[in-house]
């Protein structure tokens, strides 16, 4: 690898901040604005500085560094090298490219000890120089960092006056190996091969392939972004499933234009093929960092929550869950039908905000096994942060045991515990004033509605969702607005924290109807009553001028 460095190139500069970014407070995941405002200069080096500034055992340790591959991917990690560099980390272990997934990274950095990780991406926001680009940090256990830290950096980034930096150039990465920047060893390695060997640990991939083999055709839609070459290597290379199976397969800059969010509006090319008849069997696609996963079967779609609830019903068919789970747990507004599983296993379920950081002390402390969330996110402990293509194989190991179709196992699934009709609404881009509006204007109302009427049931609980962690007894509260039905229905309200224009209102929508009850009608339609019923409530149609949801899932 031809990386050598003058004695000049390798000198420490200090460079002065005009004036400190006062916008850098880290949301749901990390700090996430348009490409434009990560261009803007300083802006990066800013931020990397408060985390070097703040992150526990900078001096010594060992850095993960990649990311999705969007605009700015490569640039960034050569800014990050040159700080690390400076700030005095033995080792930095970044990939050929800087590619690399999210759950990869996570793997990395326990596997390698580091005392943390940074990942570039806006996950599943858009890319290119229109798009958006992000700076998420993982701890030493690999998850997302914890709010105390986050907290602390974005302190630190409203009082920085300089940043410290070499001033080396030209950092090449693009194949594996090793060299020095200063006294900092940087390992350039292929960002797929741990994680591949990981899958290996969890699941029977001969079964997997066998069925692959056997009249089982699979499409997978990488959307252009990280996951392409995972998948390739996993489902074409190792597998057997033929080429073509992987679909925008080469992570772009711009990821081809699309939006790498895997839902049945974004991901639409995919769902029309499993939705309207072709000789697919299975579809399946991840996000732009690839922690998220979306599942389609023949004609049918699978809801994230019920997806969560199908792999912990039947986790005894993966190698790695045969002996039985601790635990399971949820964030707050994904649908309780996981809840209903864990009770017939007897074992404990957990309900936490919204956010992966909030599973982590669960999984850390071993009192969990598998954790999801409504937004198309679900993980184990093999990680600490969830992970799109474990949940592809997790559904592929299940269908290869059973060897029936998605829609047979939904139905399954549905006739033993009554299904949990679900879907959410998002409004996004209303006009951030409004938006508060909305929410502060329940909130208010939240203490009146107790005990009143609603959708032909009345209500129990209307809250603020608080949280109190059962590890180390942290109290996080304003977690999102809950109206909760005698029937078990309920409906949540929340504002978006990933969200990088004007703000976006989150309407979560949830009915439970028993075994003995229509298990098979539009969601849309079951859930119709309580639909209208918040919109009156909380005028959203009236305040934001909006007739429809941007985004209904
Ligand atoms: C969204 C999802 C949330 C997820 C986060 C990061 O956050 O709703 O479940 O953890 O992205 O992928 P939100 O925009 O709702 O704050
Ligand atoms: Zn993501």
């Amino acid at each position: 690898m031809s990386n050598s460095f003058s004695k000049d190139n390798l000198e420490k500069i200090f460079v002065n901040i005009p004036t400190p970014f006062t916008d850098q407070k880290p949301g749901t995941s990390g700090l996430r604005k348009s490409t434009q405002q990560f261009q803007t200069p300083h802006y990066l080096e800013s931020f990397i500085e408060a985390i070097f500034q703040t992150l526990p055992g900078v001096h010594n340790g060992t850095l993960v560094l990649g990311g999705d591959g969007r605009y700015g991917n490569r640039k960034a990690i050569d800014v990050i090298l040159r700080m690390a560099a400076a700030h005095g980390f033995s080792k930095v272990i970044t990939t050929v490219d800087g590619i690399l997934s999210t759950p990869a990274a996570s793997h990395l950095i326990r596997i390698h000890d580091a005392v943390g990780g940074i990942i570039l991406s806006a996950s599943h926001n858009s890319g290119g120089l229109e798009g958006d680009f992000g700076v998420k940090l993982n701890s030493s256990n690999g998850g997302p960092a914890p709010e105390s830290l986050t907290d602390e950096i974005y302190s630190k980034t409203l009082d920085l006056s300089k940043y410290r930096i070499l001033k080396a150039q030209n950092i090449n990465i693009n194949q594996p190996g090793s060299f020095n920047i200063s006294q900092m060893l940087v390992n350039v390695i292929d960002g797929v091969e741990d994680y591949i060997e990981l899958m290996h640990d969890i699941f029977d991939l001969d079964k997997i392939s066998l069925l692959l083999k056997q009249d089982f055709p699979i499409a997978f839609d990488a959307l252009n972004a990280v996951t392409g070459p995972y998948a390739k290597r996993l489902f074409e290379d190792l597998l057997g499933a033929p080429l073509g199976t992987v679909r925008n397969g080469i992570p772009l800059e711009d990821f081809g234009g699309c939006h790498p969010d895997p839902n049945l509006t974004y991901a639409s090319q995919l769902a029309e093929l499993l939705l309207k008849g072709s000789s697919y069997c299975f579809g399946a696609a991840c996000d732009g960092d690839g922690d998220r996963n979306m599942i389609l079967g023949k004609g049918c779609f699978v809801n994230p929550s019920d997806s969560l609830a199908i792999l912990t019903a039947n986790s005894h068919l993966v190698p790695a869950y045969k002996s039985g789970l601790a635990g399971v747990a949820r964030s707050m507004p994904t649908s309780s039908a996981v809840d209903l599983v864990a009770k017939g296993l007897g074992i404990s379920c957990y309900e936490t905000p919204t956010g992966w950081k909030f599973f982590g002390n669960l999984l850390d402390s071993s009192q969990i096994t598998i954790c999801g969330e409504e937004s198309f996110g679900t993980g184990s402990h093999h990680v600490r942060e969830k992970d799109g293509l474990w949940a592809v194989l997790f559904w592929l190991q299940i269908l290869s045991e059973k060897r029936c179709s998605v829609a047979d196992l939904l139905s399954e699934h549905w006739n033993k515990y009554g299904r949990n009709y679900y879907s959410r609404h998002d409004y996004e881009s209303i006009d951030s004033e409004i938006a508060h509006n909305i929410y502060t204007r329940v909130e208010s109302m939240l203490p009146s509605l107790i005990n009143k009427s609603l959708c032909k049931s009345f209500i129990t609980v209307a809250d603020n969702f608080s949280y109190t962690d059962p590890v180390d007894n942290s109290v996080t509260p304003g977690q999102g607005l809950r109206i909760l039905l005698s029937d078990g229905s309920r409906i949540i309200l929340r504002l978006s924290g990933t969200g990088t224009k004007g703000a976006t209102l989150r309407v979560y929508l949830e009915r439970y109807v028993s075994n003995t009850g229509n298990l098979h009608q539009d969601p849309q339609v079951a859930l119709k009553d309580l639909i209208q019923s918040i919109d009156s409530l909380a005028e959203i149609s009236q305040r934001t001028g909006m007739n429809a949801p941007t985004v209904i899932t």
